[in-house]
């Protein structure tokens, strides 16, 4: 699918066009074309398999140890078949985008072997997985991997649920290039399921030869972000095709590796239930028909987990993106894109699955702090840069973050996201999860454990946060281009820990 006449518009821009590309001028460029349920430890000898998710490779597990995932990963140039014509030339983990899957249990040790065969630096961030800041691919922290070196990560997965690996260097041409990848960590207890899925959303620009088009260094791509033309899902163009059985009961596993690009996503054809977000499974789960439109949103970096069943009379089930396109005069409107075509065939039976309790830390509580993140940009000697709290970070091989807060560990505290020009954030926390308590000041319906929240232009998010994994972190907005222009910056949760820089 190659929009070429209707181009994605980030949601951004819409509030008002404060920034240079923010504006009318700016819609439409486009080139040619849970908490943990336990810890580390022996697992117990009668754990059953985890179950298949299909829709990615799997990593090959090179160790014996039912409790540690060992696994190569090499990246390096590749190329994938997009449309009819030319490959497109990209970056790939293991040669594949999106990257392996990378598979675990709830307290595994994962060892990952990675060899940079780029000819550039690059380091790779374990997105959502609450790990030691020295294994989180900060640059600020480990010295970027070296065209032709290795780097061994290392660590325990301490949460189960849906996160994403990426490069965490020259993020926006990597990231756009294909160097992201999934990760599934299982409970324990794992509900079972007909059938699990993930589904890995990106949008990319072509160039009419179907090659990523060339990367611009102002206007509406640095403004508001850069957005695609085309949609893929693990690496296919949209709309995946697959099947469903009459009578499954599925787990399905979405996450954005989209840069800028957020949307509403929506279901026909079936029965869907909200299960997860980017921190596991939720206490409690809701159904899509009881929210307003029968859709959640989605930002870059977050993830949501869907039960779904198709409907008894349906004959497809499919995943809409609900995305604002403009049109040649600017004309601003939303509209469904099918991202995933499920044709309903055959029929099984399945037992409903058992959620294991889940419970959330309270937010119900008095915050023991409550601070302000203001995110603004601005022009300065002509080029664009984004700040936090009026800070900027210089960007090169050796990030330089400023460090913007310290917090003592397992203490809530309220945060207030506040943009303050036009341009929407996604931001994002390492290392820590949240929930999202207030949007303008007034109380929201968004379950679950976050470590990305859409901050919409014009309009403030309040988080609430135990910070519970001690160490230096970075906190940045999701897209690229306001990350490495500056709305990049640390925090440090107790004692900071050593670092190289
Ligand atoms: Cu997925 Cu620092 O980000
Ligand atoms: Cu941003």
């Amino acid at each position: 699918m190659l929009l070429s006449l209707r181009l994605f518009v980030a949601a951004a821009c819409l509030a008002g066009a404060v920034l240079p590309g923010c504006g009318d001028d700016g819609a439409g460029t486009g080139a040619g074309a849970g908490p943990g349920d336990g810890g580390a430890g022996g697992a117990p000898p009668d754990l059953p398999p985890l179950p298949a998710v299909e829709g990615l490779t799997s990593l090959e597990d090179l160790n014996e140890d039912p409790t540690i995932v060992e696994v190569d990963l090499v990246a390096q140039a590749t190329s994938i078949a997009l449309q009819s014509g030319e490959p497109t030339a990209m970056l790939g983990y293991n040669g594949l985008v999106p990257g392996p899957l990378l598979h675990a249990r709830i307290g595994d040790r994962v060892i990952v072997h990675f060899t940079n065969a780029l000819d550039e630096p690059t380091t790779i961030h374990w997105h959502g997985l609450r790990i030691s800041d020295q294994m989180d691919g900060s640059p600020m922290i480990q010295s970027p991997v070296q065209p032709g070196e290795t780097f061994t990560y290392d660590f325990i997965v301490p949460d189960a649920g849906t996160f994403w690996y990426h490069t965490h260097l020259h993020q926006i041409e990597q990231l756009e290039r294909g160097l992201y990848g999934a990760i599934v960590v299982h409970e324990t207890e794992f509900p079972v399921f007909s059938t699990e899925r993930i589904f890995v959303a990106d949008d990319i620009r072509l160039t009419a030869q179907n090659q990523v088009s060339s990367f611009l260094t102002s206007g509406p791509d640095i403004g508001m972000g850069r957005v695609g033309n085309t949609l893929l899902v693990d690496g296919v163009e949209a709309p995946m095709p697959l099947s469903i059985p009459r009578g499954a009961i599925e787990r399905w596993r979405f996450v954005s590796a989209n840069n800028a690009l957020s949307y509403g996503l929506r279901f026909r054809g079936a029965d869907v239930r909200v299960i997860g977000t980017d921190g596991g499974l939720l206490p409690s789960a809701f159904s899509l028909a009881d929210v307003e439109d029968g859709r959640v949103e989605i930002a870059a970096g977050q993830r949501y987990d869907f039960e779904v069943r198709s409907q008894a009379d349906a004959t497809e089930v499919v995943i809409e993106a609900l995305i604002l396109v403009a049109d040649a005069e600017g004309n601003v409107s939303e509209e469904p894109f099918e991202l995933v075509v499920a044709a309903v065939d055959g029929e099984v039976e399945a037992e409903e699955p058992v959620y294991p309790v889940v419970t959330l830390p309270p937010t119900d509580v008095a915050p023991s702090e409550s601070l302000e993140w203001a995110l603004s940009g601005g022009v300065v000697a002509g080029q664009v840069e984004f700040t936090i709290n009026g800070e900027s970070v210089f960007v090169g091989d050796n990030h330089e973050h400023v460090i913007i807060d310290t917090f003592e560990p397992n203490v809530p505290v309220a945060i207030t996201i506040r943009s303050n020009v036009s341009p929407a954030h996604p931001f994002h926390v390492h290392g820590q999860f949240f929930q999202i308590i207030e949007r303008g000041g007034q109380p929201v319906f968004e379950p679950g454990l976050r470590d990305t929240v859409h901050v919409r232009g014009a309009e403030s998010a309040t988080i609430l946060s135990y910070f519970e994994n001690p160490g230096r972190w970075m906190v940045h907005c999701h897209i690229s281009e306001h990350a490495e222009n500056g709305m990049m910056a640390d925090i440090v949760v107790g004692q900071p820990s050593a670092h190289e820089h």
